[in-house]
């Protein structure tokens, strides 16, 4: 997939030019899970792969998208209330319209066309790359590509997750498609919506993905469960959220037996995570490669034992890896249920590790999982 190629198939698709094109990026979470959604911190970056959008203005008021992930075309009529409807895929496109219009960005005709090289359903945001490619595309058809200041663009963009495709996602997928800088994690603060940058560039590490391609979907139950049993927790502990209280108050809350169950499990989660994420900033700061593969263990254990969110391949990659001479840590990434672990490793032995892992992989399951290297890339940009 290039750009080239997406205008090819623009054209061949409409049968004229596309007059611009439009990326946006997959993403992985170093650390600093299921968090967002509980007012904590993430640390994520973008990776290479991305979902490209063509598109050119119709001289109607339709927007007709397509994508080459996808067999069913998607029409929207512009002078009509935008609803959830079929193709499915295209809902998160119908949002991001919805939303622009309710904002009055003044939307035109056009027909967008999309590729992607972000596994779909495979916990790299593939919908988060869609909705900000379409909202990119809708914005640079109207002529109003600065319109939208990017932290609005991403909440908008999340709004139509919740609306027309009924996941109850956070803020995290959208925001780093839209801030992502090549060569550094964004520390976001989903409370205030402050954000900085850290160097995440160093070249004697490489960052593998592994994809277990276990399919997971945000909208099935499990998730929003997650978040009710948090904000319980939170309700319990009389704070706004779990960001708002520290270990040592969890714990005290379930000695009390203020706090039990699952709510304490998932409070428990939550809290050190929040906190594991602040130390693996400075962890990075510091080059301590070494520290910081200790925190991403750490994550994944508690993502498995507290927060029940892993499962049995994601844990086979993160305990294959740690087997692996070179490697610093490796932990799930993203939602969970399935979907990719990363792993930090030495340059050197990136891609023995990556093998090594593979290998014991289809040993396991009978099946390999796809393995790939990737850098903190750009974040979604309208091209000429
Ligand atoms: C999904 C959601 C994000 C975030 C992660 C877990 O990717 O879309 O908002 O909650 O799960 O960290």
């Amino acid at each position: 997939m290039s750009d080239g190629s997406v205008r090819e198939a623009f054209r061949s698709t409409f049968g004229r030019a596309a007059e611009g094109l439009v990326r946006a990026p997959g993403r992985v979470n170093l650390i600093g899970e299921h968090t967002d959604y509980n007012d904590g911190f993430v640390l994520p970056i973008a990776i290479e792969r991305r979902t490209l959008g063509a598109w050119a203005r119709r001289g109607d008021r339709a927007v007709r998208f397509v994508s080459r992930q996808a067999t069913e075309a998607a029409e929207v009529r512009l002078d009509a209330p935008i609803r959830p409807a079929k193709p499915a895929w295209a809902n998160y496109c119908r949002g991001v319209a919805a939303g622009l219009a309710a904002r009055g960005v003044p939307l035109v005709g056009a027909d967008v066309l999309f590729d992607s090289d972000v596994p779909l359903g495979g916990g790299l945001s593939s919908s988060a790359s869609l909705e900000v490619a379409a909202a990119l595309a809708l914005l640079a058809a109207a002529g109003a590509a600065d319109a939208v200041p990017p932290g609005e663009l991403a909440r908008l963009c999340q709004k139509a997750e919740h609306d027309f495709a009924g996941a109850p996602c956070g803020i995290m997928d959208q925001s780093i498609a839209l801030l992502a800088r090549a060569g550094q994690a964004l520390l976001l603060d989903c409370r205030s919506g402050e954000s900085r940058y850290v160097p995440f560039d160093d070249p004697a590490a490489v960052l593998l993905v592994v994809d277990t391609q276990v399919k997971h979907d945000i909208a099935d139950g499990g998730y929003a469960a997650r978040r009710a049993q948090c904000h319980a927790a939170a309700a319990a502990l009389g704070a706004a959220a779990l960001r708002d209280v520290d270990e040592a108050a969890v714990a005290a809350a379930g000695a009390a037996g203020r706090l039990a169950g699952k709510e304490l499990m998932r409070a428990r989660h939550v809290v050190g995570e929040i906190a594991r994420t602040l130390a693996g900033v400075e962890a990075l700061a510091a080059g301590q490669l070494g520290r910081f593969g200790e925190l991403m263990y750490a994550s994944h254990a508690s993502l498995r034992d507290d927060y029940e969110v892993s499962c049995q391949e994601l844990d086979a990659v993160v305990e294959l890896a740690r087997r692996c001479k070179g490697v610093h840590g490796a932990r799930m990434t993203g939602g969970g249920f399935g979907g990719c672990a990363i792993i930090l490793a030495d340059a050197a032995r990136a891609e023995a590790v990556g093998r090594a892992v593979a290998d014991g992989f289809e040993k396991r399951f009978s099946r390999r999982c796809p393995v790939f290297a990737t850098r903190a890339a750009a974040g979604a940009e309208v091209l000429p």
